[in-house]
């Protein structure tokens, strides 16, 4: 299968381009991203000179150059996304012009070029905040909390528009919170690791109450790549650890200072309701599951193995963090 991965220079998109290569030796890969500062190609060094893979520099609002790398594919995974919440919240345009603008555009390609299958990325939080002991179904109500949960739910009811309207051979999947390898250090798991590392400060808000349904990314990918070979055109798979029980994200931050090897005293808790924030999100995978997929990694195999990953490549985070990411990071945690 010759697959076009959108925004493959990322972090779950650069996972799943070394999963899908490395199981399958028939496949080929083009990535195509655009290398915002969260598009990184040294996490493609592995590949990059594997012929089945190539690298387009491109944006997915450029139908004209998405049409170009598309042509002759078999199918489109659409990963490219502007993804931070509290970026969302300080600028929403790019998450506007890329989430929903971006995705009206891969769907005309896939139209115009007829690609037999293309599947859509999504996210958990559109769903927003879930009460206990409720779940999220694929059919639950759609009630984002964040101008990027937002437009992640419009870029899905364009893809169930373009189903509907077109019959796009298009599915959507929507996966909970992900952690593991090459994650960009703004988000809560790489950020304690990195910073409990360098005896920094990790900022935990709110008493650290919050609840996610934590993904080892490998899991996820495999979830998506389950959806790509055997889900059913037109419908939704929510992907989720269903973890149980629940962890909070101060649990989570004991478990990373206990696997670093630092003291609770790093902790700084930071108070006020983040804006935009969800205090709990759950997901009901069964659907997927009766697929024939399972998540494979506990949160606790997950978290060792995460941590060893950032301890092994520190080159990698030091890169990262010492860019404009540095700028961003001092505006936003002071
Ligand atoms: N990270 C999570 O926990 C999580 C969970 C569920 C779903 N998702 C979804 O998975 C997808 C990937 O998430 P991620 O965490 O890997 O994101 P990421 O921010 O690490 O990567 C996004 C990639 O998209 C590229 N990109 C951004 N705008 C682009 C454009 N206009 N054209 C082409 N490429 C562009 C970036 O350069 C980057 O490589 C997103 O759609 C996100 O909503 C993420």
């Amino acid at each position: 299968m010759k697959i076009l991965v959108t925004g493959g220079a990322g972090f779950i998109g650069s996972n799943f381009i070394h999963q899908i290569l490395q199981q399958y030796p028939g496949d080929e890969i083009v990535n195509y991203d655009l290398l915002t500062y969260a598009g990184n190609l040294e996490n493609l060094k592995r590949v990059e000179d594997d012929s089945r893979y190539s690298f387009v520099q491109g944006d997915i609002c450029n139908r004209e150059a998405l049409q170009d790398a598309a042509r002759g594919v078999d199918a489109i995974v659409h990963f490219a996304a502007e993804s931070h919440v509290d970026r969302s919240i300080y600028s929403s345009d790019e998450f506007l012009q890329t989430n929903i603008i971006g995705t009206q555009t891969v769907i005309d390609v896939v139209r115009e070029l007829q690609i037999p299958k293309l599947v859509h990325i999504s996210t958990d939080e559109v769903y927003g905040d879930v009460k206990a002991p409720e779940k999220s179904h694929e059919n639950s109500r759609i009630y984002p909390s964040s101008p990027y949960s937002a437009a992640k739910a419009g870029s899905d009811m364009l893809v169930i528009a373009a189903i509907r309207t077109h019959q796009v051979p298009a599915m959507i999947t929507r996966g909970s919170n992900n952690y593991g390898p090459f994650q960009f250090p703004e988000k809560i798991i790489p950020l304690f690791i990195t910073n409990a590392m360098t005896d920094n400060y990790l900022p935990l808000y709110d008493g650290g109450t919050q609840i996610r349904d934590w993904l080892y990314v490998a899991d996820h990918c495999s979830g998506i790549d389950t959806v790509l070979r055997k889900g059913k055109i037109g419908e939704i798979y929510n992907i989720g650890a269903e973890q149980y029980p629940e962890i909070t994200n101060e649990q989570l931050t004991h478990m990373i200072l206990e696997l670093v090897g630092k003291e609770k005293h790093l902790i700084k808790p930071v108070q006020g309701l983040r804006p935009g924030h969800d205090q709990r999100y759950s997901l009901n995978a069964a659907k997927l599951r009766a697929l024939g997929w399972q998540p494979s990694v506990t949160i606790e195999e997950g978290l060792k193995r995460t941590v060893q990953w950032y301890q092994e490549n520190q080159d990698w985070w030091e890169r990262v963090k010492s860019g404009a990411y540095q700028e961003y990071y001092k505006k936003h945690y002071r």
